[in-house]
């Protein structure tokens, strides 16, 4: 069994257990790149500084250069006795280049080294996530592209409410998705903070350069209070909270999309690449990939809620509560990547069936609210049309007929101001057409968004 890095003051090994309970080896290990740029950070802010020698220091990061090719090439032996991927670096580092990689912990503690390599990891991923979400918005804005005015009913209450191009629909989330990309990229700046040289707590005796160690490691800023730079986590909830919000917009497309392949909508269907069959239903193609997209929002959003009850409560500084941070991280990174990049897919490959997405605006008298605001530019009070149409629709269904299948006569019993012109404004065409109110779905308005929004993304 390896020696423990803090086995001084400890007589005898440790419960196997104990070990076993305590041990964040095996996911951990996930951060051994962090790991080694920011000892190497530290031992070369070591050397500026004289505290160690600079051939130690050259010592450290080479003999860390070779340990970081032994992970690659899986070379690495990960000794579970060895609790983290901190000390089983360092103790093969030791094994290594000798007495000087004692040297490496000088100023410095697990508390400030584990704040660092989650920083430094969590940085790249946001960054990876927001390229994922670029890719995300491309196929949206290229299936809007496609299929420019196609008319399909907008909903409210999930009940036919009026008439829509289907890409104003699918550009709402694009909104959804640059605010999560705003959201990402706003939050580097308080993710990108080293906490190098706050050692355990509270600050070290030796002479050192934490600006020189934020540097190295390219981060911009350097904490302010060493306290709260090994006790902070504020950077991974909020990072939590945001990939919730955007599995929270994916599991509402999800939703959409679930509904829409279905044969009472009709409106899309799936790729076949991205459904799966039934074993016992022959005919069935079942749209399991965005049932699972919503189904780990729920995962997501639980490990926002887990972190969040781990940090609450937890005196200051450091606590042990904490090392509970890092797989809800990884696990959300993980859904939350896939789910990125299937919606992608989905969106990449879907067919849309203007045809259903058609038959769904008769019926609905969808276009009602044109009639109101035909008679409201007429100079009846919006809330008289309002009621005026309200009774010529209840004729109409009482007939089973559309509005414009009403005469113009029938019309004017409810509403006397109707000329023959109306027949126009009842039109589904007509209705989005007239909706040009700036980011209203007409399809001028439309084209002016989406042309922004290929701008945007470079199409
Ligand atoms: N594995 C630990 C964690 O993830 C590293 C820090 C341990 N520090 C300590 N004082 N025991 O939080």
């Amino acid at each position: 069994m390896a020696k423990k890095p803090w086995g001084g003051r400890f007589q005898g090994g440790t419960e196997q257990e104990v070990e076993a309970f305590t041990s964040s080896l095996d996911f951990d290990r996930r951060l051994y790149l962090q790991d080694i740029a920011g000892s190497q950070a530290h031992a070369r802010m070591l050397a500026r500084q004289g505290i160690i020698a600079p051939e130690e220091a050259e010592a450290i990061v080479r003999g860390l250069e070779e340990i970081r090719a032994e992970i690659e090439a899986g070379e690495f032996g990960w000794d579970p006795a060895l609790e983290d991927v901190h000390m089983a670096v360092e103790s093969r580092l030791t094994h290594k280049v000798g007495e000087v990689g004692r040297k490496l912990h000088t100023a410095r503690s697990r508390n400030d080294q584990v704040a660092l390599d989650v920083r430094l990891f969590l940085a790249g991923e946001v960054e990876g996530l927001v390229a994922d979400l670029t890719e995300l918005r491309r196929a949206g804005a290229r299936l809007a592209r496609r299929h420019l005015g196609v008319l399909m009913p907008g909903y409210t209450h999930l009940q036919r409410a009026q008439p829509v191009l289907f890409s104003h629909h699918l550009l709402a989330y694009d909104e959804m998705w640059r605010r999560d990309q705003a959201r990402l990229n706003e939050s580097l700046a308080r993710i990108r903070v080293s906490p190098l040289g706050a050692a355990a707590l509270a600050g070290t005796t030796f002479p050192i350069d934490p600006q020189f160690s934020a540097e190295q490691v390219g981060f911009p800023e350097v904490f302010r209070n060493s306290m709260d730079a090994v006790s902070d986590r504020d950077f991974l909830l909020e990072f939590l909270a945001h990939a919730s919000i955007i599995m929270v917009h994916l599991s509402r497309l999800a939703e959409e999309l679930v509904l829409w392949s279905a044969s009472e909508f009709g409106f899309v269907e799936l790729p076949d690449a991205y459904a799966t069959g039934s074993s016992i239903m022959p005919q069935k193609k079942n749209p399991d990939v965005p049932e699972l997209i919503r189904g780990k929002c729920g995962r997501v959003c639980g490990n926002l809620t887990g972190l969040l009850m781990t940090c609450k409560g937890l005196p200051l500084t450091y606590n042990r509560d904490l090392q509970e941070d890092k797989e809800p991280l990884f696990d959300t990174l993980d859904t939350v990547k896939a789910a990125v990049r299937l919606a992608t897919g989905l969106l990449g490959h879907l067919t849309i069936r203007p045809e259903g997405m058609r038959a769904a605006l008769t019926g609905g008298f969808l276009t009602a609210t044109d009639m109101a605001d035909y008679l409201a530019a007429k100079g009846v009070p919006f809330r008289s049309a309002h009621e005026m149409v309200g009774r010529t629709v209840r004729q109409a269904e009482a007939q089973k007929k559309e509005l414009w299948e009403l005469s113009l006569e029938e019309i004017r019993e409810f509403a006397p101001q109707t000329e023959p012109d109306l027949f126009d404004w009842l039109k589904v065409e007509n209705s989005v057409a007239r909706r040009t109110s700036p980011g209203g779905t007409a399809p001028v308005r439309v084209a002016e968004v989406l042309a922004r929004v290929e701008e945007e993304l470079e199409l």
